[in-house]
């Protein structure tokens, strides 16, 4: 893809103003130097939503929202990245200019425009031929027949791929360039003996969108019972398979304010339900859902619900779902998993039982969490102590992939109220299960897996933080033990990154030297935000938020900045100097208390006189080097 030069960004998040930005979608009120509203991110009745415009940035104290000018576009108006630069720009009358990766496996923007160009006559093409091809006829009844309106199918561009070989292929003509440009979106296959034809022939054709509207790819359905069903267009430069959502234009289109999404397996179940009256259904395209999947439709509603088949194929499909889903379930989204009765999809339920019925299952379906405890319980006996322990020691790792948030700690406590097991034992039963990873998904062999001497080893483990907290002055309270984030107080690395994110030319001027080493999630960042500040010394707040956007850090950094209280510039010299050396000594001190803590754990007699020895060596340099002679 075609990037935009990050000095264009720089630039525009200079000339536009956050706080008219905001005000435009949402009234700001004057309070002290910043400007404040109720959140539009989440429900509230007293505003905790606050817009500084010095740092040109916005923070949200109650849901954590934040970002700059860019990303308040993209999270309020549900915008990818291009597309809120794109609206901005226009608003200071500025063109969005474009620079080529060179690497990637895509195009730049510019090479592909005239592929979505033919892709869009194509479209056309289709569309007309549905309305007046001799052949079309049969493609309407069977529409019809499958109960599709005149409306729905202009709604969703359907259209006809009459039978011949070179029906498409003709409406380039002679034009040498044309035909690259079909053969390059894919409509085109080339024979072993060099015959060009159109891939799709004699189909009812159903073109992808992308975010923006613009075709990208088809499938195409066969009208009889002929294999292949479908048909669907290979990856091109314009069309990623594992990122796409058939239907996902249409549901911001046609739904005013979405709220819930629903996850549906074919093309066919998006259009049923979308002539029932339910347009907020979309599906992945014969691919997995993805993480990315999940990040994108999060994006623009709270609640997804996912459709599957009852067999087993489409509880495995579902688990597969959940697997990607639990990385992203940040406190305020909720999943669920619908299973139809075998045999069944949207598309026949809907017409069989009506829309009403069908958004009964969706509100009342399983809940991510019950989905979750229920697939790892079958096959194990929870009723006895070791189906209990296994129960915990299978669950602890999925449950560990959630970021940190409220909803984890909640699924833990139902997991220790499950198990009888306490929390904090759980918590350390986490090595990743990447047994039920890939593969076929299935169970048992991971059932088998690790047995319950493994859990008792866990279980038996010292406590990780076993140190009085004041001998911490950079707590590990900040990071999850898988790395995830959570801003922290007490963390001098966190109070450093709040002072930097808001400051940035703090950095100029500290002795860069000290930083500590990047071994954690939280340090990683605060030598990429220090980096960052180098290579640019004049950036700014905004923009130094910018690059991490829609990230866990990103959201750490804003939450830091959003907290910051200290704004006059010797007192920032004097707080960021005396952290950095409170985090200067703590790489050398962690060492060295690991290695006494190792020592206490056993009894004192039990030393021999060596042991001894360094265990009085190392009590007093940790008290020298933590300041407490
Ligand atoms: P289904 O076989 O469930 O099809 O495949 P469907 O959507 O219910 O279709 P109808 O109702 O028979 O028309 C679900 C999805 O899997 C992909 C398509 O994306 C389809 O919508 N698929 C299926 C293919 O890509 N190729 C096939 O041959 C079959
Ligand atoms: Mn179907």
């Amino acid at each position: 893809m075609a990037r935009i030069p990050q000095k264009f960004i720089d630039d525009l998040l200079d000339r536009v103003d956050i706080v008219e930005v905001v005000d435009r979608r949402v009234k700001l009120k004057k309070t002290g130097k910043n400007f404040s509203a109720c959140c539009p991110f989440h429900e509230e009745k007293t505003p905790s939503f606050s817009v500084n415009p010095g740092k040109q940035f916005y923070y949200c104290f109650g849901c954590g929202a934040g970002g700059n000018a860019l990303g308040f576009l993209m999270d309020y108006e549900r915008l990818e990245f291009p597309e809120a630069v794109a609206s901005l720009a226009q608003t200071v009358g500025l063109e969005v200019p474009r620079e080529e990766t060179g690497s990637g496996q895509s195009a730049p923007q510019d090479s592909n425009r005239p592929i979505l160009e033919q892709l869009e006559q194509a479209t056309r093409f289709y569309e007309h031929s549905l309305r007046s091809h001799p052949e079309a006829k049969r493609a309407v009844s069977y529409l019809k027949a499958r109960g599709l309106s005149g409306e729905i199918a202009k709604t969703f561009r359907l259209g006809f791929a009459p039978p011949g070989w070179d029906n498409l292929l003709q409406t380039a003509g002679q034009d040498a360039q044309q035909v690259a440009r079909l053969s390059d979106g894919g409509m085109l296959v080339t024979n072993d003996r060099g015959r060009t034809y159109d891939r799709f022939r004699d189909r009812i054709m159903f073109p992808i969108l992308d975010a923006r509207g613009r075709v990208i790819a088809f499938g195409g359905r066969v009208l009889g019972d002929d294999k292949p069903k479908y048909l669907n267009s290979p990856e091109t430069p314009v069309f990623q398979k594992s990122r796409e959502l058939y239907g996902l234009f249409q549901a911001r289109k046609s739904e005013r304010s979405l709220t819930r999404i629903v996850v549906v397996e074919g093309y066919m179940d998006v259009i049923a339900l979308a002539q029932y009256g339910i347009g907020y259904a979309v599906a992945t395209l014969g691919t997995a859902t993805s993480e990315a999947h999940m990040e994108r439709l999060f994006r623009h509603v709270p609640e997804v619900v996912f459709c599957f088949d009852g067999d087993e194929a489409g509880r495995k499909a579902a688990f597969r779902a959940l697997e990607s889903t639990l990385p992203v379930m940040q406190d305020g989204r909720q999943a669920r998993f619908l299973f139809l009765p075998e045999g069944e999809d949207p598309d026949t339920v809907v017409r069989a039982r009506g829309a009403d019925h069908l958004e009964h299952l969706f509100g009342t379906a399983t809940p991510l969490e019950n989905f979750l405890f229920d697939w790892v319980a079958q096959d194990l006996d929870t009723t006895t102590l070791d189906g209990r322990a296994r129960f915990s020691k299978q669950a602890a790792p999925f449950v560990h992939r959630l970021p940190e948030s409220v909803f984890k700690v909640l699924m833990y406590q139902a997991l220790a109220d499950r198990t009888g097991i306490d929390i904090d034992s759980l918590k350390r039963l986490q090595s990743p299960p990447t047994e039920a990873r890939g593969g076929d998904g299935a169970v048992p062999q991971y059932a088998t897996g690790p047995d319950v001497d493994d859990y008792a080893a866990a279980a038996a483990e010292p406590p990780a933080t076993d140190l009085p907290p004041h001998d911490s002055p950079d707590g590990p309270d900040g990071v999850g033990s898988d790395g995830s984030l959570t801003p922290t107080s007490s963390s001098a690395t966190q109070r450093l990154l709040g002072l930097l994110a808001l400051n940035p030319q703090l950095a100029n001027s500290l002795d860069i030297t000290l930083l500590p080493p990047p071994d954690r999630r939280d340090r990683a960042l605060l030598t990429e935000v220090v980096e960052s500040i180098k290579a640019q010394p004049d950036i700014s707040t905004a923009s130094l938020l910018g690059y991490w956007h829609g990230t866990a850090e990103g959201q750490l950094l804003n939450d830091l900045a959003g907290r910051e209280p200290i704004e006059d510039p010797a007192e920032l010299l004097e707080l960021g100097s005396a952290l950095l050396l409170q985090l200067s000594r703590e790489g050398p001190l962690s060492a060295l208390r690991r290695e006494a803590a190792l020592l206490k754990a056993k009894p004192y007699e039990a030393l021999d006189d060596e042991e001894k020895q360094t265990l009085k060596r190392l009590t007093k340099e940790i008290r020298s080097l933590s300041g407490r002679d």
